[in-house]
């Protein structure tokens, strides 16, 4: 396997494959047809194509490490030392104006988010930026993947709600406006996954963790939400036998979806659908799943979706959503915490964190009739820097009662 910090070798590698396609010997079609992707893949990973871009966004992964780690402890110790100077107790609770009042024009603070600001402006520049300088290459790639097998993708553009037409987390054009948000939103977050998913790691790991019904029948799952696929890709791999569908409101994101499926050789289905309007019938499947899908879209959304997997899962079947705070994780309460959340919300166009946070999942998932359950031991995904990311901690499972 190549690894992209073995330059020389991987150059070399990369060259004398295309030096046998050109002689007409077996090679890979993708490096054939992109003069402009040289670089060819580590393990499930297409690299980048080009090393400068490389290295911009291994910096940009490097600095994220350091934003999220020290600089978060730093940013901290400074909150607390003012809310102590202010009289109060760090650890209370708070409303996002008293936080701000506190901390809201304090220098050091102010770098420290601004210093994540700039890291993900800059993430999402540097990928946008090379795909529209290849925008006929990537975009004639697409299309000849929308027909090609394993797997069937299938687009509604018309389904798209008002509510999905915002740039969140400041990705240009978000999930449904640019052509190439697959695309975008794979490398972007590989970045944001500090190194640690790759590989998938994450995705391959949360399929892992997901409970298989009792009486361990899986013919259909569904993963909604999916983005680029991942999960879907991984929960195929681990159910190989099951029909495995990845939906998503975006378009851009379930054509690089099933792109990605098709050059992995994963039979997926993917289709560009609103997760609470699903057009699935009644009953059909074994496990529906979602991850980080909750709080990038409005509440009542949630609470439609949840619905919407009540009736489309059979009885006896395992619902397992998992983001942020679906789980054990606890929503946002003290002055730094309201804060961090108030920005994200503010800066980082995650317009529909701060309702997501209030919503109480475990409570939705039994009014509509699930039984949860909840787990109480957070596992680990991934070994690399998973300390780093509160993701991947347990959710709720919920199930459907077996009639
Ligand atoms: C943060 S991304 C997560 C994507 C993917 N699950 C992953 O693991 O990277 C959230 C995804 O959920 C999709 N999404 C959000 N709300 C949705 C809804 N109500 N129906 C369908 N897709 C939705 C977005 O378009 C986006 O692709």
């Amino acid at each position: 396997m190549l690894n992209r910090r073995t330059l020389f070798g991987a150059t070399a590698a990369a060259a004398s494959f295309v030096t046998a396609a050109m002689k007409g010997r077996k090679a890979n079609a993708k490096i054939l047809s992109h003069d402009f992707e040289p670089r060819g893949t580590v393990g499930r990973l297409e690299r980048l194509p080009k090393l400068d871009l490389q290295s911009s966004e291994d910096f940009l992964t490097t600095f994220r490490v350091l934003v999220n780690g020290d600089m978060t402890k730093m940013a901290r110790a400074r909150a607390d030392e003012l809310i102590i100077a202010k009289g109060l107790d760090p650890n209370a609770e708070s409303t996002v104006e008293e936080a701000l009042e506190v901390l809201g024009d304090d220098p050091i603070i102010g770098s420290y988010f601004q210093s994540w600001n700039s890291a993900q402006q800059q993430m999402w520049k540097n990928i946008r930026d090379e795909i529209y300088a290849n925008a006929d290459a990537y975009l004639a790639e697409m299309e000849a993947a929308d027909k090609s097998g394993p797997g069937t993708l299938e687009l509604n553009p018309g389904i798209v709600p008002d509510w999905a037409k915002y740039e969140i987390h400041q990705q240009p054009g978000g999930y449904v406006g640019d052509p190439f948000a697959g695309h975008i939103y794979h490398y972007g977050t590989n970045d944001f996954y500090m190194g640690a998913n790759d590989q998938d790691s994450i995705h391959v790991g949360l399929a892992g963790l997901i409970p298989i019904p009792r009486d361990k029948q899986i013919n259909r799952i569904h993963e909604t939400g999916t983005g680029c696929g991942q999960m879907a890709v991984a929960l195929k791999e681990r159910f190989p036998d099951a029909e495995v569908w990845g939906t998503d409101i975006g378009a851009p994101m379930v054509r690089y979806a099933h792109m990605r499926a098709v050059d992995l050789g994963v039979d997926v289905n993917f289709a560009q659908r609103l997760a609470e309007d699903s057009k699935f019938p009644d009953n059909h499947f074994d496990i529906i799943t979602n991850y980080l899908q909750y709080h990038e879209c409005p509440a009542e959304s949630s609470r439609a979706h949840i619905r919407e997997a009540f009736r489309t899962l059979r009885p006896g079947g395992v619902f397992y959503p998992i983001d942020f705070f679906t789980g054990l994780l606890v929503p946002p309460r003290t002055a730094f915490d309201k804060m961090y959340y108030w920005w994200h919300h503010r800066w980082n166009v995650e317009v529909w964190y701060e309702e997501y946070a209030s919503l109480d999942f475990a409570a939705e998932m039994e009014k509509v009739g699930f039984e949860v359950s909840k787990r109480r031991s957070g596992p680990r995904v991934s070994k690399q820097r998973a300390d780093n990311l509160s993701l991947e901690r347990a959710p709720y499972v919920t199930g459907r009662k077996p009639v």
